[in-house]
């Protein structure tokens, strides 16, 4: 291969992570759009073993809600996202955090993100794996068991689909027609059909083997009421 020159059969992160990401518009509205709470997750690694001591890589950070509120926990964070808008509103939101206390931001993404330094000991996820093929998710559930001590925990939420084929007509419609009316108040039905019709949400009985054959055991499994929505806890073996 020519020095320089991409491999033509590498996914291009950016075209597929969702244009919205990119347009700094959009992620100025995003945290009131989202509403995300970090508290429960942030409660979560602490119990998992997070401390002072701790390294935590959080890839597809989105504005960082995770990244902010755990890196004064630790000793280093690690902000990873394709967008560089949405790392500008990370930066943003560390600006009120003293200096040693932020996180890094790295504009990188599943598939390209390189870890320098002490290998980490959590890596946290939140509805953004669903923006890979399923060919790309397990090479980035890969890559992301490299970056991790052994024994190290994946933390991962997202829009993963806990029902069979012959549900997905009644739970679909229903997810819907759950849909908020307007964009600052969620996301509309408009945003999610071009979630199910352009981005690659998947099963959780496609996901979970994913997973252990990229290196973890699954510790905990939770999913919602509506089906649509997963969360892992895992341990790299
Ligand atoms: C729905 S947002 C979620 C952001 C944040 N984790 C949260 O929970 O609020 C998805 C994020 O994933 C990022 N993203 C998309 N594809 C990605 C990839 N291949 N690698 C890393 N980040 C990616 C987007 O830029 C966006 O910031």
């Amino acid at each position: 291969m020519v020095k320089g020159q991409a491999e033509a059969w590498r996914l291009d992160e950016i075209a597929h992570a969702g244009p919205e990401h990119l347009d700094a518009g959009y992620v100025a509205g995003y945290d009131l759009k989202a509403g995300t709470d970090p508290g429960p997750d942030v409660a979560l690694l602490r119990d998992m073993g997070l401390t002072r001591d701790s390294v935590l890589v959080d890839i597809g950070c989105g504005t960082g809600r995770l990244a902010l509120a755990a890196a004064p926990l630790c000793r280093r964070v690690v902000a990873v996202d394709v967008s560089a808008e949405m790392l500008d509103a990370v930066r943003a939101g560390a600006a009120a955090l003293d200096a040693p206390s932020r996180p890094q931001c790295v504009n990188a993404g599943f598939l390209t993100y390189e870890h320098s330094g002490e290998p980490a000991d959590f890596v946290y996820s939140r509805n953004a794996l669903h923006h890979l093929p399923d060919f790309w998710k397990a090479v980035a559930l890969r890559r992301v068991a490299a970056l991790l001590v052994p024994g190290g925990v994946l933390r991962l939420r997202d829009l993963v689909f806990s029902f069979a084929p012959t549900e997905v007509e009644d739970r679909i419609s229903a997810w819907l027609d759950s849909a908020a009316d307007q964009p600052v108040d969620g996301w509309t039905r408009q945003e999610l059909e071009t979630h199910l019709r352009e981005e690659y949400s998947t099963f959780t009985w496609l996901l979970e083997p994913m997973l252990e054959r990229s290196g973890f055991d699954i510790l905990e499994a939770s999913y919602s009421d509506s089906g649509v929505y997963a969360a892992y806890t895992c341990a790299r073996v």
